[in-house]
């Protein structure tokens, strides 16, 4: 028995937002966010969308992909920041939609890291107990529904989307798809990246609204050197423990940042440029998703054979940050 991942899905919302829709919302300019992101354009989720419709377009395309139904499903696990409400789950929530009635389900707040921990802990599951076979893993976010509109240096940066994987155990074989994980958290910088209000210690009130403390907070250039070192580091881990080298790799898919962050990890490593997968121009930072979302572009688009080795890197609030080294 192997572990493996048996299918991949996507979703993305259709309206598109560009960076010259936003020069007429904020004090900003295409230029301005592309030669300091890479980003031209990201999509918006509709206001009658919440996070869990996004995971659910996502997920059927996932099963079909893995040609399970959601029946099958042991577990549901979501990482995002944009949860539909703080309880119950988006998992619990998306469970009914799909109707996978036998599954257990739960969210992972992990912010831009939420997809490889999630996958960090489905193979757990999936390694350490012979009753879980079957597992979907999400990474979900309607970041456009915490993102102060009005503030150019946050609002440029993000999007909405969901990337989904079923992961489970095969009679294939080739081993785990899994070949090394390295996952990291240093609470010490809890606030160069947040939410402020709305949790218990500065809970919902008029005051946090006025003082638009339910907005993503961040200190970009802080945010940015703490990144490229976390991600260097873990990529390196999990190379050496796999027993491999940067020229091994067939695709490093960083976290969509920001253009600048993902070269800067890319020529720390080794690794040229066309050998890290990137769409952060067409749809911006979408935290907990925009690892799924490649990897679902790779895997239609025929874009890796099997036996490569597949470099997944992220970093995101907490700190928190990650690498699994797959074997597609
Ligand atoms: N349009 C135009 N000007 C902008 C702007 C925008 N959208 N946002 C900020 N500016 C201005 C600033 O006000 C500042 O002006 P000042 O010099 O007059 O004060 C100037 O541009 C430079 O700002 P600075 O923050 O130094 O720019 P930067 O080169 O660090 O780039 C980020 C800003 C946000 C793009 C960059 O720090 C970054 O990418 N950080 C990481 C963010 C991230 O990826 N977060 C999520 C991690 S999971």
């Amino acid at each position: 028995m192997s572990i493996k991942i048996l299918g991949i899905g996507a979703y993305v919302p259709e309206k598109v937002l560009t960076n010259f829709d936003l020069e007429k919302m904020v004090e900003t300019s295409d230029e301005w966010i592309k030669t300091r992101t890479g980003i031209e354009e990201r999509r918006i989720a509709t206001p009658e969308q919440a996070t869990s419709d996004l995971a659910y377009e996502a997920a059927v395309k996932a099963l079909k992909a893995a040609d399970i139904k959601a029946e099958e499903l042991d577990v549901i696990i979501v990482g995002s920041i944009t949860v539909d409400q703080v309880f119950p789950s988006t998992a619990c929530i998306l469970q009914r939609k799909l109707g996978a009635k036998n599954a257990f389900c739960f969210d992972l707040e992990a912010a831009c890291s939420g997809l490889l921990y999630s996958m960090e802990v489905a193979n757990s599951l999936l390694q350490g107990n012979p009753k879980y076979k079957k597992i979907l893993v999400i990474g979900a976010e309607k970041l456009s529904s915490v993102v102060d509109w009005e503030d150019r240096s946050t609002c440029v940066l993000f999007g909405d989307g969901a990337g989904a994987l079923v992961m489970g155990k095969t009679g294939a074989p080739g081993g785990d798809c899994i070949v090394a994980s390295s996952l990291g958290s240093d609470g010490h910088y809890t606030d160069i990246l947040q939410i402020v209000a709305g949790g218990s210690r500065t809970p919902a009130s008029a005051a946090t609204v006025a003082n638009k403390q339910h907005y993503i907070s961040m200190a970009g250039s802080e945010v940015f050197k703490c990144a490229v070192t976390a991600m260097v580091h873990s990529c390196k881990k999990v190379m050496k423990e796999a027993g491999i080298t940067a020229q091994d790799v067939r695709w490093l898919v960083p976290h969509q940042a920001n253009y600048r962050i993902l070269r800067a990890v890319a020529g720390r490593l080794g690794i040229p440029e066309d050998e890290v997968y990137m769409n952060v121009n067409r749809y911006g930072n979408t935290s907990a998703a925009s690892i799924g979302l490649c990897l679902d572009e790779i895997a239609r688009g025929n874009l890796a054979e099997k036996g490569d080795y597949i470099l997944l890197t992220a970093f995101g609030g907490g700190l928190t940050w990650g690498s699994i080294l797959l074997k597609w």
